[in-house]
């Protein structure tokens, strides 16, 4: 079922997140557990329900955490809501959340529960540190060892290198290439200017820091008092309230040293950050008096292989969306799509308005549409209000349902990309 409609209809009730922080700065002593937490217990406390209502809670983090291999359950217990309160964690690179939201979604449309809380959290400032294999070999034969000579003995043979830690890598297993390496291949291969990816970050910054300015992402903003001082962090530290699009074309390239165009500048920034939503069949969400933000009116994931186009998912889960909303992209009042970097949202823009691409990739006759960019990311993206992994998604709906309901506007297309070549959509509606 990928369609939520009459009896059962999903209602987003509420949606809240953490403001988002560059690595290594505001959240840098916090993990992503930490921040779970705070944004879930906050949701409840503001949505005044009682969290016995809550009969489900699936959350997930992208970076791994070796401590805590079910985030969602840590939070049911570490929030004080009922511990008989089952919970289970995902992970879909940067569609995380969206998957998330879509289990609670369709647990709620099987009819198996009423009330469930989705969302992501990920801290790229608590990053955990691998061994290599012939270290993790030699401390497995220390654990058994029965002697001290034994332990010893265990450890011979191992050199400087073997002691160095492997970091996580962005990296595709199946292409070996970095996100920011098939970003660089997508402008290549279609034709992206530097200019103009310059120009899409700018518009993003700009745009952001309107919307901050204007107030019109508060109420979905919680402060978080940090410790050890506890001073309120209230506001994503990376907008550039004073962007300049002259600046963005001296800085250099970052993947591509030598002919590359894709810069810390037109990418989105490695970011620590939590976002939650509350879903109730609609009936539920009716019989507590409570306003809701808004529908999910139909949902598709899609994939392409990553030996292609790494970050097209957009292009490929967005028609399928559609289709089962029974829409076109010109129904959408608003359209969201995840900024991994400026060179994939205008690849993936292209190709929404290309007949080529959709008669070649898609089997269809027909373009998806012609994007309107007074309804593209209107309060800007990942790229300035940045992107943790697991976070992402849930901001994106919660932000899209505000800014729908402001306008009063009805439908809304949230979109993005992930690793693997995965692609998330979901057509949004409000009343
Ligand atoms: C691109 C990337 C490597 C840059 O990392 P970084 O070097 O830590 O980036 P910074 O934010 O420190 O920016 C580097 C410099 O450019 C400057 N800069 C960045 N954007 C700028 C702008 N718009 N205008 C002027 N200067 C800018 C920064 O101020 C900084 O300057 P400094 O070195 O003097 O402090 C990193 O953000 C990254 O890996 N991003 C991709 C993440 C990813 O793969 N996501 C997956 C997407 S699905």
């Amino acid at each position: 079922m990928a369609k939520s409609s009459g009896e059962r209809r999903v209602a987003i009730v509420s949606g809240l997140r953490t403001p988002f922080a560059k690595q290594g700065t505001a959240y840098k002593q916090l993990s992503a557990l930490d921040l779970g937490k705070i944004v879930v217990a906050e949701l409840l406390q503001r949505t005044r329900i009682k969290p016995s209502d809550v009969q489900q809670v699936v959350y997930g983090q992208v970076i791994p955490s070796l401590s805590v291999p079910n985030i969602a359950r840590e939070i049911v217990l570490g929030t004080g809501m009922p511990r008989n309160i089952e919970a289970y964690s995902v992970a879909r690179a940067c569609a995380t959340s969206y998957q998330s939201t879509v289990n609670v979604a369709e647990s709620i449309l099987a009819g198996v529960i009423d009330c469930g809380i989705a969302g992501g959290a990920d801290s790229a400032s608590d990053v955990p540190m691998a061994v290599g294999k012939r270290l993790t070999e030699a401390l497995l034969k220390v654990d058994k060892a029965r002697s001290f000579g034994e332990k010893l003995r265990a450890l011979q043979g191992l050199g400087a290198k073997d002691l160095l830690p492997v970091p996580p890598a962005l990296k595709e297993p199946s292409t070996g290439l970095t996100m920011g390496e098939s970003a660089e291949k997508m402008a290549k291969e279609n034709g992206i200017s530097r200019a103009d990816q310059d120009a899409f970050a700018h518009r993003s910054h700009e745009l952001a820091s309107h919307a901050w300015a204007e107030g019109r992402l508060r109420d979905e903003v919680m402060p978080v008092y940090v410790p050890p001082g506890y001073a309120a962090f209230d506001e994503d530290n990376l907008i550039r309230k004073d962007s300049e699009l002259e600046a963005y074309a001296k800085l250099k390239p970052v993947f591509d040293r030598r002919y590359g165009t894709v810069t810390a500048g037109n990418s989105s920034p490695l970011t620590d950050g939590a976002s939650a939503l509350l879903l109730m069949s609609e009936k539920k969400a009716k019989g507590l008096g409570l306003e809701v933000l808004g529908y999910i009116r139909s949902y598709a994931f899609a994939a392409v292989d990553p030996a292609e186009q790494l970050l097209m998912g957009p292009a490929y889960a967005a028609p399928l969306a559609l289709d089962r909303a029974e829409l076109k992209l010109k129904n959408m009042d608003l359209v969201d799509m995840h900024e991994a970097f400026a060179a994939q949202v205008l690849s993936n823009t292209q190709a929404f308005e290309s007949d080529t691409f959709a008669q070649q990739k898609l089997g269809r006759d027909k373009r998806i549409g012609k994007i309107d960019w007074d309804k593209l990311n209107v309060s800007g993206g990942s790229i300035a209000l940045e992107h943790p992994f697991a976070a992402t998604g849930a901001r994106q709906i919660s932000q899209t349902l505000r800014e729908l309901r402001r306008r009063g506007g009805q439908f809304a297309l949230c979109t993005a990309c992930a690793a693997g070549g995965l692609g998330a959509a979901m057509i949004l509606e409000v009343e």
